[in-house]
């Protein structure tokens, strides 16, 4: 089946429904999910979204914070760009109906997160992505130009490749036509035919064994970008975050808001020592990466599987208010948080690298954006500030409609795109087959490319990504597609550019920590 559209979305996240909601007074927009709506990394969001609100917070504060965690790597003008243009995107998302927690004076409740000099961050309880979600989905479903395709897979982006023209990376004039999509429940391969693409596909944490993220996080939409030859760069800053709950077999793990630590709560190791002061003045309010690598080393040394979180000294009915989700999750395991600490792991959670793009979210492929947590926007450095992601997908997201929308009468809808060829693939492909090998890419990611890497490990995953990426397409070439098989393809591309940019790396900066060079170069 042939679609045709002025505005193509592909994901339902903060990024892909806010960019819908901006162009559909503009046009016809199909927006696609691999899932149901609300099944996002956005949907998961805990402690909230960093603003500018009040003195003796100011923009210049949270710019320097936001460079400070980046470590020298982040884009200033970018920094700054975003920070000031917050306020005006939270007023946004106010006025489409997102609740954030408000004290009893009308001002809002800010939290405090690792990294920040203030309180800045809006939160609605403990759950703020699920909050931000409903509202801007419920306006996505009643909107009269917005056309919802759940269930649909998007699986490669179209080019000038798909006419049978070569193309290669860094040519100026590659274009995006559209997408071709796997429709799940008729298991038919539609063309989505666009002016303008978006890719607003989220993270990558399901590549590695312990992540916070949900199922859907391949980093589908980074390695469609790359097959199709976009740039895309600072993929080895993975980000763990310090605190997901140990239940070990729970997976996805649960995540435990960093808020919690701006709350007063501390870390400790097993036998009730903190110890986040000797690895930096800030404790444990410190920067994701420094938290992360502290809680890697006293796990390494003491050979112990998890630290601890204390937050017994703190006023159990305002644990109970500010953290209800928290609370109850950790009573579902027989932990009471107000009487006893709770155990706590890193996990995989976010990337920073991704699809370059400009100031306007455009990729370096002709009508293509990205948004969100895909993108590589130069906000975020060789580190992201915490609570900084779902800002930046909201104002990232806005200046690419805008951008969009003052280009679209001037592109024309591509024709004569062939149909997606699936000619010799007539075998059904074998799950275990494709489930051993997603285990597999699991371990070698999170054995090899974590927290702390070496050249030997970096060396080893290269050697281990090689056999799975051959087998992979092997299996690909001959069978008949399936989203777990594309899922599997595309983890493979992101590991292997997360190894290929960690290898590039010859110095330890910001969240990419190396053994063999564990200083920064400059
Ligand atoms: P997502 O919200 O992840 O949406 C991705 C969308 O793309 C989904 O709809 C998915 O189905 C779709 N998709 C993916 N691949 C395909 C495909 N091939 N075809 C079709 N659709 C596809 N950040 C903060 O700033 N503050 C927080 O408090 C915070 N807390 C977090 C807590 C957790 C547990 C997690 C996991 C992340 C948290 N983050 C937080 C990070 C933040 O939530 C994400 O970076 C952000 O929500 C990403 O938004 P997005 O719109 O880019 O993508
Ligand atoms: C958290 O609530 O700790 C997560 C915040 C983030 O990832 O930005």
């Amino acid at each position: 089946m042939e679609h045709k559209t002025d505005f193509l979305v592909i994901g339902s996240g903060l990024a892909g429904l806010s960019f819908a909601l901006k162009v559909a007074d503009h046009g016809k927009v199909i927006l696609l999910t691999k899932t149901v709506l609300e099944e996002t990394n956005t949907w998961y969001a805990q402690g909230g979204i960093a603003s500018v609100m009040y003195a003796p917070d100011n923009l210049e504060k949270h710019v320097r914070d936001t460079l400070t965690a980046g470590d020298g790597l982040c884009d200033e003008k970018t920094v700054r760009m975003v920070v000031s243009e917050g306020p005006k995107q939270i007023e946004e998302l106010i006025r489409w109906g997102a609740n954030f927690d408000r004290l009893t004076d009308g001002k809002f409740d800010l939290n405090r997160e690792g990294g920040h000099s203030e309180h800045r961050i809006l939160h609605h309880k403990d759950n703020t992505g699920a909050e931000i979600m409903r509202a801007l989905s419920e306006k996505a479903r009643l909107h009269p130009n917005i056309e919802i395709l759940e269930n649909h897979f998007a699986m490669d982006l179209i080019t000038q490749h798909h006419q049978g023209t070569p193309i290669f990376r860094g040519n100026p004039e590659i274009e995006c036509y559209g997408a071709y999509a796997l429709n799940i429940s008729k298991n038919q391969i539609d063309t989505i035919l666009s002016k303008v693409t978006l890719l607003a596909t989220g993270g990558s944490g399901f590549i590695y064994q312990v992540t916070t993220n949900p199922p859907i996080a391949t980093g589908d939409g980074i390695a469609m970008a790359y097959r199709a030859k976009a740039f895309v760069e600072h993929t080895e800053f993975v980000q763990f975050h310090p605190t997901s709950l140990y239940h070990p077999g729970e997976r996805p793990s649960y995540l435990i808001t960093e808020a919690l630590r701006g709350f007063g709560g501390i870390l400790k190791t097993q036998d009730g020592v903190e110890f986040m002061q000797k690895y930096d003045p800030r404790g444990s309010l410190a920067s994701r990466d420094i938290v992360a690598r502290a809680i890697d080393s006293e796990l390494k040394n003491r050979g112990e599987d998890y630290v601890l979180l204390d937050c017994t000294h703190l006023n159990p009915e305002g644990l109970k208010s500010h953290f209800p989700n928290i609370y109850q999750k950790c009573l579902s395991i027989g932990i009471d948080m107000t009487n006893e600490p709770i155990p706590v792991v890193p996990a995989a959670h976010y990337i920073c690298g991704g699809i370059r793009t400009d100031e306007n979210g455009q990729s370096t492929i002709l009508n293509l954006y990205a948004a969100g947590e895909v993108a590589c926007t130069g906000l975020h450095g060789a580190n992201r500030l915490a609570s900084n992601s779902l800002l930046e997908a909201v104002t990232f997201a806005h200046r690419a409609a805008m951008d969009a929308i003052t280009k679209i009468s001037s592109i024309r809808l591509q024709e004569g795109i062939p149909p997606w060829n699936d000619e010799g693939t007539s075998s059904p492909e074998e799950m275990v087959l494709i489930t051993q090998s997603t285990r597999e890419l699991q371990q070698i990611m999170s054995n090899y490319v974590g927290i702390v890497r070496s050249n030997a490990r970096l060396k080893r995953a290269i050697d281990r990504l090689y056999i799975l990426h051959r087998e992979t397409e092997e299996l690909y070439s001959r069978s008949t597609v399936s989203v777990k098989l594309c899922e599997l393809r595309n983890a493979i591309k992101v590991a292997y550019l997360i190894v290929k940019h960690a290898r590039q790396r010859k110095e330890s900066q910001g969240l990419h920590y190396n053994l063999d060079y564990p200083k920064k170069d400059h």
